[in-house]
């Protein structure tokens, strides 16, 4: 909470050194503003909200007390997986967008297509491992019914912070490549800003979540660490949560800060929020962190906290790793 709090500082004292470094002008910026263009049906909300459905429906359902419906979530989860994975292959290899990207991509972009390849790699592997755990799952537990609570109790999260977790796991695997590859659509095509929509979109709802989330934790205290941790994984462990929390943070508030001094409105499903200050340079500056120093800083934690859980489960057997989380 206190990094939140510092974190909190620092950005807005970067706000107001962006607002003396424009014009200063708080006043929407009208003139400078023009209406973008949404596609027919708004099929971009649409799929937005059907994300988050989605998402929501798999985080429920993969801690659900029916094994059965657990299994159901694994599946989901399996196939949100591949989903991501089917999308790449078969449109976004074949959109041409990869080699003939957007106009004026700094040198630090050239690594961007092979960024969308491994994470469409990592997708596909991660969904046929879910599909294999959700064999195994529907195999092995077939009657054990899980009873958890909705607060957090002393070993275990509840449900309210388990749904909050994966579904904010659930949004990253859609917002973070529909970010990479809306940067890199070029600016005459029809669907550019639709994916734009669905990266805000998303984005604005991560940081919704995150507000609930530290708001539910001061009504629930979170579980302690695990026992069975040695002193340096607690402080790697506790370092990474940590991280998470600010990157959850930062992310939406410099893309935010980015788009609305580029002069572009941010989305929230069919709503559209104009920008709040007149256009000036200091996109560069929310932008040079919204999109080269966070994006690999948050890989890096995200890496780590996985590989964490992991290697606490299957190397050091702690089965209760996973546990306190999911199922
Ligand atoms: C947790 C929330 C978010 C995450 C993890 C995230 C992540 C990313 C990533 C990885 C990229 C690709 C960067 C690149 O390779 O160029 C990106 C691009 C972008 N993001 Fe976000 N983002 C988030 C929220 C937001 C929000 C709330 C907004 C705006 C309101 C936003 C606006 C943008 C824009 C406009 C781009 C494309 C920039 C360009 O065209 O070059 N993002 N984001």
């Amino acid at each position: 909470m206190r990094h939140l709090l510092i974190m909190s500082v620092g950005l807005l004292m970067l706000g107001l050194a962006s607002l003396i470094y424009g014009d200063g002008e708080l006043a929407p910026a009208t003139d400078a503003y023009e209406q973008s263009l949404r596609i027919a049906g708004d099929v971009d909300s649409w799929s937005a909200l059907c994300i988050v459905i989605v998402s929501f429906v798999t985080a429920w359902a993969l801690n659900y007390s029916a094994p059965k419906v657990r299994v159901f979530g694994t599946v989901l989860a399996a196939l949100g997986c591949l989903a991501v994975t089917v999308w790449f292959f078969s449109f976004v290899t074949y959109s041409g967008v990869l080699q003939d990207p957007k106009a004026n991509q700094t040198p630090l972009d050239s690594a961007k297509p092979m960024l969308l390849w491994l994470q469409a790699c990592v997708a596909l592997l991660a969904g046929l491992l879910l599909l294999l755990a959700a064999k195994r799952q529907a195999a092995s537990n077939s009657e054990e019914i899980v009873v958890l609570a909705a607060t957090n109790e002393q070993h275990q999260y509840g449900r309210v912070s388990r749904v909050l977790h994966w579904a904010t796991a659930l949004f990253f695997l859609a917002l973070i490549p529909a970010g990479i590859f809306s940067s890199m659509i070029p600016e005459d095509h029809g669907y550019r800003n639709a994916y734009y929509v669905v990266h805000k979109t998303l984005g604005v709802v991560i940081f919704l979540l995150l507000l609930i989330r530290l708001a539910w934790n001061r009504v629930s205290q979170p579980p302690s660490l695990d026992p069975a941790l040695t002193s340096l994984e607690r402080k790697l462990a506790g370092a990474a949560h940590t991280a998470l929390y600010l990157m959850l943070l930062c992310m939406p508030v410099t893309g935010f800060m980015m788009t609305s001094y580029h002069g572009y409105p941010t989305y929230f499903f069919i709503w559209e929020l104009t920008p709040l200050w007149t256009p000036s340079d200091a996109y560069i500056i929310w932008g040079a962190l919204h999109k080269y120093l966070l994006p690999y800083l948050l890989y890096i934690v995200l890496g780590a906290h996985i590989l964490g859980v992991l290697t606490h489960h299957f190397i050091d057997q702690h089965s209760r790793a996973v546990k306190r989380m999911v199922g």
